[in-house]
């Protein structure tokens, strides 16, 4: 169920982190990505869509996703959107309210927040991970913190 007030939880966070490893399965790649990607968007209910992109050359490509629908933005500008922004910078996005930010590409009418985490690896950013909230606010910095944790499990079984 995806309703307001059940932002994730320091035990909670724990707890996904051990099940993750299981959810991964020793997989690499793109079958890692997968993985990911169901994992967080089936067991964390704020999380109501969640992608997977990866840098090739100047753009972000849309490798893994799961969520209730496709998005057309399988393709974007490093720099474009949230999700470009992040990449440039390196750094983690929050957006609390997608309506007020004019950097915001969408996706989904239904979409209120947006968390971006890249994924770092050598030589610098690979991919990122994008998640969509149905609720303003959605994240928190233990979302940060928890999905900085998961780019790095993303980023040892990269390729
Ligand atoms: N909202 C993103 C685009 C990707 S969709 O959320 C899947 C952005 O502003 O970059």
């Amino acid at each position: 169920m995806k309703s307001s007030g059940n932002r994730l939880t320091r035990e909670q966070a724990r707890e996904l982190l051990v099940n993750l490893d299981t959810a991964m399965a020793g997989s690499r790649g793109k079958a890692s990505r997968d993985a990911i990607a169901k994992f967080l968007n089936t067991m964390v209910p704020t999380y109501s869509w969640v992608g997977v992109y990866v840098v090739e050359g100047k753009d972000l490509v849309l490798d893994a996703w799961s969520g209730p629908a496709a998005t057309e933005h399988t393709r974007i500008p490093v720099g474009n959107g949230i999700c470009g922004f992040a990449a440039k910078a390196g750094k983690t996005e929050i957006v609390s309210d997608v309506g007020k930010d004019p950097r915001y590409l969408q996706c989904f009418l239904s979409t209120r927040s947006e968390i971006v985490v890249p994924i770092s690896g050598q030589g610098g950013v690979v991919g990122e991970i994008d998640i969509d909230g149905d609720q303003l606010d959605a994240f928190s910095s233990l979302d940060r913190e928890f999905l900085e944790a998961v780019a790095r499990k993303a980023s040892n079984v990269w390729t």
